[in-house]
């Protein structure tokens, strides 16, 4: 294992085991919007991560989700954090939450780690060198046909009201064998890395939740576009990730959907 992802998933594991410790306690939850929760879990997860980064490596630049930073901007390698990603599943005692650590060589992915304490699964990837879950090698599923496909996606907290993804989760409804929202974007993708689902999309991430699971769908054969096709570079807002053999089928039913007239919510 390279230097970089010894080091992440050291710290993801470290991190991880205080979110495992702290999920069992009553949570201290306060609000960064109308339903945008942040716990205590949350920080002291970030902490101990940013901490570790920067004394592993003072030269990177660190972006993590509740503000935690390293090197100024503009860094060669930069790390991209989300110290606890399903913090609404964490705070509700549902245990599909992870700690997600994404790194980007001149905003390339190199390197990302995604656990999850609670069911002690460990996702790793390095460019080039293929996705593992607990060291074990992994592949997107073999399935060819979206109406075979079940199918995953999730909701931002913000800009609830003018959201159109409800139209594209109903489609996808009735065109799939379901679709799922989980409430951990890098799960749902690293579930896309393994074959659990066939397919991931949603609209406005960010790219502490993206940054590590784009790298595992690629290492383990997937692909990850925007919604329109384009290539997907860690901070687009909105991100298609597929087993490969359903992206164009995917990505046509996305443009068929934007062009039909958008349901009263
Ligand atoms: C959220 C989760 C959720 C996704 C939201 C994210 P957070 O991250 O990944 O699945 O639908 O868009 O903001 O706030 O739990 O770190
Ligand atoms: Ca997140
Ligand atoms: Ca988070």
């Amino acid at each position: 294992m390279n230097k970089f992802l010894e080091v992440a998933v050291d710290a993801a594991r470290q991190a991880g085991s205080i979110l495992r410790t702290e999920f069992d306690r009553p949570k201290q939850i306060s609000y960064k919007g109308e339903v945008d929760i942040v716990t205590e879990s949350d920080r002291r997860s970030e902490a101990l991560i940013v901490s570790r980064l920067r004394a592993e490596f003072p030269d990177h630049g660190i972006v993590a989700e509740e503000g935690g930073t390293g090197a100024a901007a503009g860094a060669k390698y930069c790390w991209h954090v989300d110290p606890l990603d399903g913090t609404t599943n964490f705070a509700h005692g549902y245990p599909c939450f992870a700690v997600s650590m994404g790194l980007l060589e001149n905003g390339e992915p190199v390197a990302g780690v995604v656990f999850n304490p609670y069911s002690n699964e460990l996702f790793t990837a390095a460019r080039g060198e293929g996705a593992f879950l607990n060291q074990k090698p992994i592949h997107v599923s073999r399935v060819e046909k979206l109406a075979e496909s079940l199918v995953c996606t999730g909701f931002p907290p913000k800009h609830r009201r003018s959201s159109i993804n409800m139209n594209y989760y109903w489609e996808f409804t009735l065109r799939s064998h379901g679709v799922r929202r989980d409430g951990s974007a890098a799960l749902d993708l690293c579930a896309v890395a393994c074959g659990r689902f066939e397919a991931f999309w949603e609209f406005g991430l960010s790219s502490w939740d993206t940054a590590a699971g784009i790298l595992l769908v690629t290492e383990a054969g997937g692909r990850v576009t925007d919604l329109s096709g384009q290539p997907y570079h860690p901070g687009s807002r909105e991100v298609l990730a597929t087993n490969g053999h359903i992206h164009a089928e995917m990505r046509d039913v996305i443009a068929e959907i934007a062009g039909k007239p958008v349901k009263a919510l």
